[in-house]
């Protein structure tokens, strides 16, 4: 089996920034509320870019960051609960705006899981050989899905981009990785696509099409999720929590991090956090975390980090990543 690593990070977030202030104007809600209850103070939306294009965006800065030619690439995976279309994948739009000529791609759907599923992927493709170089992307426009007059779901998500390089290496960089699923809580966080509709539909089963969540079962979920991960890419390995320098999670809400936090006993600035200027883009909050942590110089050669991440479906997911 071939080593993989991670030889770059990017990303990239629309410049439109809204304030809390900004949605209690919109909605009855404020800024103590939100700040209180989530962590979070402000987000990115997008004035009209889309999925691919936010994407796009972090995937150059990536490939810049990790020094390769578009068309060394063999495989694009993104991961996305908002796509720009059900065809072409966006991963194939992606794939025409950076040339990326040689890749296979396709996108996959484990909402705030979705980056570590895709990591997982990635690993076992290069791991396998069957590919050398892939681009992983999470990438969101939550704001195209969110009913805004629903002030329990509009204030918690934005948009944005992160995108990962991972090559076949000499040394292991991704060191073990997590995955399960949850079928029986799917109603917990949903988005509908559209309804069946035919001449032939004999009943109405129309749903709107934006998120609804559950909000205590999805906290509920989440703060046994997470343990879960950090234990399951401990065990096979030789390192405790003591060695690892970052736990990166699923930027959802600083309630449940800092409820996981104090049941596991870990000091939370272990725990790198970003929700605040960004909320929660789900598939793109862990590859966003990674790329400002990286431009900020808190990720060295040989840094041993987990990323953690849950959401619908349900999902969840973790890795032990060296850097
Ligand atoms: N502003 C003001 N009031 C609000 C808002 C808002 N934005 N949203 C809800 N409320 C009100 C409710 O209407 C309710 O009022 P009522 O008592 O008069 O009926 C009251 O606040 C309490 O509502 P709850 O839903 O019980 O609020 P809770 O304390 O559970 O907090 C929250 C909601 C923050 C979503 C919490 O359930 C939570 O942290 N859940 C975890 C889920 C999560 O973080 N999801 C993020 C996305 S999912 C993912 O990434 C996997």
């Amino acid at each position: 089996m071939n080593n993989v690593k991670i030889i770059g990070v990017g990303s990239y977030a629309p410049e439109r920034v809204v304030t809390n202030f900004e949605l209690s104007e919109i909605v009855d809600t404020s800024d103590e509320w939100i700040s209180s209850r989530t962590g979070i103070k402000e987000r990115r939306i997008t004035e009209g870019e889309n999925t691919s294009s936010l994407a796009a965006k972090a995937a150059l800065g990536a490939i810049k960051d990790a020094k390769i030619d578009p068309l060394e690439l063999d495989l694009i995976i993104l991961a996305t609960t908002s796509p720009d279309s059900f065809t072409p994948s966006t991963a194939c739009l992606v794939q025409a705006i950076i040339g990326a000529d040689n890749a296979t791609c396709f996108d996959i759907g484990a909402a705030c899981s979705g980056f570590i599923y895709g990591l997982n992927v990635a690993t076992q493709f290069i791991k396998t050989g069957a590919a050398k170089t892939v681009l992983v992307i999470g990438a969101e426009v939550l704001s195209k899905i969110l009913d805004w007059e629903d002030r329990s779901t509009c204030v918690l998500f934005g948009d944005g981009a992160g995108a990962a390089i991972l090559k076949r290496s000499e040394t292991n960089g991704i060191l073990s990785i997590f995955t399960g699923s949850d079928g029986k809580g799917a109603e917990f966080l949903e988005c509908p696509a559209v309804s069946v509709k035919n001449p032939f539909v004999t009943k109405n089963h129309e749903k709107t099409e934006v998120i609804s969540m559950n909000g205590k079962e999805v906290f509920r979920f989440a703060v046994k999720a997470m343990p879960t991960g950090i234990e399951e890419v401990l065990k096979d390995s030789p390192y405790t929590i003591d060695d690892i320098k970052y736990i990166v999670p699923h930027q959802a809400n600083m309630r449940i991090i800092e409820h996981v936090a104090k049941k596991l006993n870990i000091d939370s600035s272990k725990f790198f956090i970003n929700l605040d200027r960004y909320g929660n883009t789900s598939a793109a909050t862990i590859p966003i975390a990674l790329d400002e942590m990286s431009k900020a110089g808190l990720l060295e050669s040989g840094d041993k980090i987990i990323i953690i991440g849950f959401g619908g479906g349900l999902t969840f997911g973790s890795a032990l990543i060296e850097w």
